[in-house]
């Protein structure tokens, strides 16, 4: 669990999740919530956490360590969180972007997600927030 809010700290500098929240995710007590996490060589390599309710699944993060980046992590845990949607009845996956976030908005675009809608000024700096949509069943 450390080594997931260390990653909310450092991927996420200006809205990291608590070590309270994340605690309250990882013990299981928030009954549409699923956390995932990603391995490589037996070490912590990235998280993802997926909500479903009925037919959507909201994809509320995904991060994967800087030194391991552009090694395919995020591609396997959003598989997986594809499974889960799946298993879960999901029609379609949910998540909001910032506007500013090319690496992530590519990463989306690659894995068949398109603009379903925009919130202006969701985030607290004012940055408009990009609603992504992709089937859940999306073969990348
Ligand atoms: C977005 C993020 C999760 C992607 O993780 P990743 O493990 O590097 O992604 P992958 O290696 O699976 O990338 C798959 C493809 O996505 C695209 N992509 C990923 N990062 C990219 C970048 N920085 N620039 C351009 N394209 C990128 C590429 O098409 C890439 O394929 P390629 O490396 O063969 O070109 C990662 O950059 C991250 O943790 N960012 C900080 C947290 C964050 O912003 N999360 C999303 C919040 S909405």
């Amino acid at each position: 669990m450390a080594a997931i809010v260390a990653l909310e700290a450092a991927s996420f500098p200006l809205d990291p999740w608590s070590e309270n929240l994340v605690g309250e995710g990882v013990s299981g007590s928030l009954p549409t919530v699923t956390y995932l996490v990603a391995e490589r060589d037996g070490a912590f390599a990235g998280h993802a956490v997926l909500s479903v309710v009925d037919v959507d699944a909201e994809l509320q993060r995904i991060a994967v360590p800087e030194e391991l980046r552009r090694t395919g992590v995020a591609t396997a845990l959003l598989a997986a969180v594809r499974a889960v949607a799946a298993a879960g009845g999901a029609g379609r996956v949910l998540l909001e972007v910032r506007e500013d976030n090319t690496a992530a908005r590519r990463f989306y675009e690659r894995h068949g997600f398109a603009e379903l809608g925009r919130r202006p000024r969701y985030y607290r700096d004012g940055t408009d927030a990009l609603v992504l949509a992709s089937p859940v069943t999306m073969v990348p």
